[in-house]
C-alpha cells in the first residue's frame, strides 16, 4: 500500500447513500484500517429506510462500534464530515444535493463522487451560489465490485481544477484499502468508468457459456465454477504483470491442440468484435446520459 503520509485519525467519513458499492468500500476501509493503520476518525453514514439500515448494521456488524447510522439525515451526515462520499444513485442528485442546508454542510469539504455520469461541475453547481469563492473540492471516482474482496479497479478523474493534494491523497488513502487505485485523464473518463464495471459483467457471460459447457459434459457446475475463476485469477495476474493477451493465448495453444481449436471457433462466431461493439456501445451510452464533463 502507498504511503500517502495520510493519518486516518485526520478523517471524518460521511456516507451519503451507503448501498451496495458504498458499503463494499466502508467494510474495506474498516477492515484494512483495523488491521494496519488508523481507522477513520469519524464514520457517519445515511441511508433512506429502516431495511436498508437493518441490513447494512449486519453487514458492518463487526465495526459496529466505529460507525454511526442515521436514517433520511443527510444534512447531518455532511455536516459532522470533512469528506463525503456520494453513494446514492446518479438521478438521485437533485434531491438530495438540493436539501435544505445541504449546499451549506457541504461548502469547502472534500466530495467523493460515486455518481457514474455526474460531472464534478454539476456537483459544484449544487453546493456553490454564484460568485461563491469557498474552496469545495469534488473528486469522480469509479470502483468496481471487486471491492469486496479488496481487488477493485477505482478510477478517479484527473481533475483541471486545481484540487489540494492533501484532498487526493486522502482520497486515494481511504480507496486503496479496496484495490487498487488509478488516474485517468478526463478526456478518457467516460471509457474508463465503462472499462471498469462493464468488463466485470462482460466475463460473466463468457464464464457462464464455459460452465454451460461442463455442465453438459457432466460436471457440477459449481466444480466447474472453482476451475474456471482460478484460471481467470491466473490470467488477470499474468495480465496485470505486463503479459500481452494474444502472446499468453498462442502460448497455451500447443500444435493439434485443443485450444487452438477453441479459440478459432469464438473467433469464427465474431466473439472478439462483440466485445469490442459492446464497449463501445456503453461508452457511447453513458455519454449520452451527461457523460464525465470537466
Ligand atoms: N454497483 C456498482 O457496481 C457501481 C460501480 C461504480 C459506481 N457505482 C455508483 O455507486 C452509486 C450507488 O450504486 P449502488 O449499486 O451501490 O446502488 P444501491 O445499492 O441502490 O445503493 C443506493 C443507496 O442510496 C440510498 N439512498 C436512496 N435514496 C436516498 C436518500 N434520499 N438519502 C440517502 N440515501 C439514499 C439507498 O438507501 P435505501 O436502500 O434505503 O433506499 C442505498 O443505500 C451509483 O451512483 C452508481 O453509479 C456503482
Amino acid at each position: 500500500m502507498e504511503d500517502l503520509h495520510v493519518e486516518g485519525d485526520g478523517i471524518e467519513l460521511g456516507v451519503i447513500g451507503c448501498g451496495k458499492m458504498a458499503t463494499a468500500l466502508l467494510l474495506s476501509i474498516l477492515r484494512s484500517t483495523s488491521h494496519l493503520g488508523t481507522p477513520p476518525k469519524r464514520v457517519i453514514v445515511s441511508v433512506r429506510t429502516s431495511e436498508s439500515l437493518k441490513r447494512l448494521k449486519s453487514i458492518l456488524a463487526e465495526y459496529g462500534g466505529q460507525v454511526e447510522f442515521l436514517v433520511g439525515d443527510n444534512v447531518r451526515v455532511a455536516n459532522a464530515a470533512n469528506t463525503v462520499l456520494l453513494g446514492h444513485k446518479p438521478y438521485m442528485l437533485d434531491s438530495i444535493l438540493g436539501a435544505d442546508g445541504m449546499a451549506e454542510a457541504l461548502r469547502g469539504k472534500a466530495i467523493i463522487s460515486l455518481l457514474a455520469g455526474v460531472s464534478a461541475k454539476q456537483i459544484l453547481e449544487k453546493v456553490h451560489q454564484i460568485g461563491d469563492t469557498t474552496r469545495t473540492s469534488v473528486l469522480l471516482v469509479v470502483p468496481n465490485m471487486g471491492a469486496h474482496v479488496q481487488e477493485s479497479m477505482t478510477v478517479i478523474a484527473k481533475q483541471s481544477t486545481d484540487t489540494p493534494i492533501e484532498v487526493v491523497n486522502r482520497t486515494v488513502w481511504l480507496l486503496q484499502h479496496a484495490g487498487k487505485v488509478s488516474f485517468v485523464s478526463e478526456s478518457l473518463f467516460n471509457l474508463a468508468t465503462v472499462l471498469v464495471g462493464v468488463s466485470m459483467a462482460l466475463t460473466t457471460v463468457a464464464v457462464d457459456g464455459m460452465l454451460d459447457a461442463a455442465v453438459m459434459e457432466g460436471m457440477p457446475r459449481s466444480e466447474a465454477q472453482e476451475i474456471v475463476s482460478q484460471s481467470l485469477i491466473g490470467v488477470g495476474k499474468l495480465l496485470a504483470n505486463g503479459h500481452h493477451p494474444a502472446v499468453l493465448r498462442e502460448s497455451i495453444s500447443s500444435p493439434r491442440g485443443c485450444t487452438i481449436r477453441g479459440i478459432a471457433h469464438l473467433e469464427s462466431r465474431s466473439a472478439r468484435t462483440a466485445f469490442t461493439e459492446s464497449i463501445t456501445l456503453a461508452t457511447e451510452y453513458i455519454k449520452g446520459m451527461g457523460g464525465y464533463q470537466e
